[in-house]
């Protein structure tokens, strides 16, 4: 089943999507003539097609080997070095994922300065046999950078130098960057970042894939899901393709004055996908005083936190479900004779049916509290439908993105907190700034 989309609940005219009927054509037109601004980051469009398949089959020796000589995969990467695998693996495993799979465990590093996260990880490959994904396709990423030295260190000291090597797998650049000179210097096993795809477009390149196949996922699987989806949205006409569709409707929310999107989901293997998603939608479109506020929500958890909000607070948002329409375990609510609960109307459902009607009973009551509401459906959480989805989002985004005008494949933002960053620790070459900074610090101290 291809992904369903339901803009019933949405309250938009006819004539409004005949307004935004030629803005969205054109917007597709620039990315499939690639004549967009940042075209040269195309690479991602094609990818199910033209990716490397030697490469994939390395990818898939390097994750039976992992699996083979270790018991936990430390993947080490920050944005979109790390969020599309995390995703994936959530997405097919569900967050108990590492406890639940019988292959390696698979953790994050390098996506924060935290020591005491950092410590943790520490403590899981203590006394246990471990290999390291690091991650970077500048090869110069701070964070990364220093979880990498922090975990090679451990691995010399319990491998040797010889050992470890065989148990470091660096994905980065094929020419150029620490990282990738480093890799060549001590004979590291490297997997590339095409020049051509941004970091938030990775996923399903050697960045994601490495660490989603060592932690079990079917990636031949993924890649279908993937190359179907590019079949499928290639299609022009505006009404029968859901990536144009789907940024049409950001696109006009936008214009009414929805400023929020709102993910909101009802299965928690789909946290990790909301994360991806965030990055995505933020990193490429908040631009120029432009672009919609990714937020996302985990249902029904979060109806009772930020489910008040949405109900009753500042009417700045809308909210996009995305719906999986079939559980892979059934779970049935048990009748029990007392019935001390109050529970026994329930009894015989299956928990995803119980799902379904709050799913449906909170899209009413959020519509009638003004909140439009659409619907994006997925049959099950797999290998398949991760990169079916993946694809969707990509293409949908890029579309939206060239309709309100902005880059969507560039992040100068990024940038800004890293140079204060670099000057307040000192990196050589931002002298000038340090003192500048710290006496703004200071100031606001005083
Ligand atoms: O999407 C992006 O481009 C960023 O989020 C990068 O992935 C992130 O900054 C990490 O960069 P790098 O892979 O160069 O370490």
């Amino acid at each position: 089943m291809a992904i369903k989309l339901n803009i019933k609940n949405t309250d938009l005219r006819e004539q409004e999507m005949s307004m935004v009927q030629p803005l969205v054509q054109n917007a597709y037109e620039q990315l499939t003539e690639r004549r967009g601004a940042g075209h040269e980051m195309l690479g991602w469009l094609e990818l199910p097609r033209t990716y490397d398949k030697k490469e994939f089959g390395r990818i898939k020796d390097a994750a039976e080997r992992i699996q083979k000589q270790s018991q936990v995969l430390v993947v080490i990467g920050i944005g979109g070095s790390y969020l599309g695998a995390r995703a994936g693996l959530e997405f097919v495993g569900g967050p108990f994922a590492n406890l639940l799979r019988k292959c390696v465990e698979v953790y994050f590093a390098g996506t924060s300065l935290s020591a005491d996260y950092l410590s943790n990880i520490l403590q899981l490959i203590d006394g246990r046999d471990f290999s390291v994904n690091v991650i970077s396709k500048s090869g110069t990423t701070t964070e990364p950078a220093v979880a990498f030295r922090i975990f090679r260190q451990k691995l010399e000291e319990r491998y040797g130098k010889e050992g470890a090597k065989k148990r470091i797998y660096a994905t980065t650049d094929a020419h150029k960057g620490a990282l990738h000179n480093m890799a060549v210097k001590e004979g590291y096993e490297t997997f590339v970042v095409p020049d051509n795809i941004g970091g938030r477009f990775s996923c399903l390149s050697a960045v994601g894939l490495l660490p989603m196949a060592a932690g079990g996922m079917n990636i031949d699987q993924v890649m279908q899901g993937c190359a179907d989806a590019c079949t499928e949205y290639e299609n022009p006409d505006f009404l029968k393709n859901n990536t144009m569709l789907y940024a049409a409707l950001r696109f006009l929310m936008l214009m009414k004055g929805r400023q929020v999107e709102i993910l909101a989901s009802y299965e928690p293997a789909l946290i990790q996908f909301g994360e991806w998603y965030k990055q995505l939608m933020a990193e490429s479109e908040g631009k120029d005083g432009k672009g919609l506020f990714p937020v996302t929500a985990s249902f029904t958890t979060d109806l009772h936190s930020i489910g008040q909000f949405i109900q009753d607070g500042a009417r700045i948002m809308f909210e996009t479900v995305l719906w999986v329409q079939r559980s892979k375990n059934e779970v049935i609510v048990p009748h029990n004779s007392e019935n001390a609960d109050g529970l026994n109307f329930a009894a015989g459902l299956t928990l995803q049916q119980m799902n379904e009607k709050a799913m449906n009973g909170t899209l009413l009551a959020h519509v009638d509290g003004g909140v439009p509401n659409l619907i994006i459906t997925i049959d099950q959480l797999t290998d398949y439908t991760f990169g079916e989805l993946v694809y969707f989002f990509w293409k949908s985004l890029a579309i939206s993105g060239y309709m309100i005008g902005i880059n969507p494949f560039d992040q100068p933002g990024v940038e800004e907190y890293k140079r204060n960053m670099f000057a307040l620790l000192g990196k050589p070459g931002y002298e000038a700034m340090e003192n500048m900074l710290k006496n703004r610090l200071h100031g606001l101290e005083s």
